[in-house]
């Protein structure tokens, strides 16, 4: 099985509205990253529209021919988005308004009630839905009682340790193995990059997707975007 890669590309965003002006142009990127491999691309547009704005949900939903996926805290705005664009899969994360990235996933058992309700929502216009978890167990185990399709490991933790540690992601595996027993479909992000992808892709055997937007929008800078398109395909295959 092939992990699919979507690009996260919420930092290209910032670069544009850095200058004020068009410039890159989000849909162009996004079409030259399915041109160079890309399986998906995702946005994470938050409240204050710093990088991605909700705007691009739609200008994109309109031209992505792989999977469009969208990232963000269920506010009744955001929720309203996604529901009108329609895209491929929603990642419903619990971040704080102000926080600078997402660096926890949800307490599945303390916002059950809130999870079940947009989860429904957001199914019954054919959006496949994902939540942002950490790899804990029992948190799972409640992720399944929403109704989700997936769930997203963070893997911040997991890119954080020295070479050598295997206790984050040997936690991975565990949650990847109750995922699968559950029935629920995995995917990853956060922090991956050219140095962990492939060690992580080789222990989670049930691995659908990874979003990866920082370390791939750097690499760029280097190597190009067909390049680091390719090589970070070559970590999945
Ligand atoms: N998944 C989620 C839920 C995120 O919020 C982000 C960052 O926007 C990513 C994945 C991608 O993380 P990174 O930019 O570190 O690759």
């Amino acid at each position: 099985m092939k992990t699919k890669l979507s690009v996260n590309l919420n930092k290209v965003a910032l670069i544009r509205n850095s200058r004020g002006q068009n410039f890159p142009n989000l849909i162009n990127v996004a079409q030259d990253c399915e041109k160079f491999g890309a399986d998906g691309i995702t946005i994470h547009p938050r409240p204050d529209q710093r990088h991605a704005r909700y705007q691009d949900i739609h200008d994109l939903k309109s031209v992505v021919n792989t999977e469009l996926n969208i990232e963000g805290y269920p506010s009744r705005k955001f929720l309203d988005e996604v529901l009108l664009a329609r895209p491929h899969q929603c990642t419903l994360v619990p971040d704080a308004p102000g926080v600078l990235t997402s660096n926890s996933g949800w307490d599945t058992i303390t916002h059950q009630a809130l999870l079940v309700d947009v989860v429904k929502e957001l199914k019954a216009e054919g959006i496949r839905v994902s939540l942002f978890m950490n790899p804990e167990l029992d948190l799972i185990k409640a992720a399944a009682d929403t109704g989700t399709d997936r769930i997203e490991l963070y893997t911040g933790k997991y890119a954080s340790v020295k070479d050598g540690d295997n206790k984050q992601l040997t936690k991975h595996v565990e949650a990847s193995k109750l995922s699968a027993q559950l029935g629920l479909g995995l995917n990853a992000g956060h922090d991956l990059n050219l140095n962990n992808l492939l060690k992580y892709n080789l222990a989670i055997s049930n691995l659908l997707e990874v979003s990866i937007g920082h370390s791939l929008v750097v690499d760029s800078i280097y190597y190009g975007l067909q390049n680091t398109i390719q090589l970070y395909k070559r970590q999945l295959n």
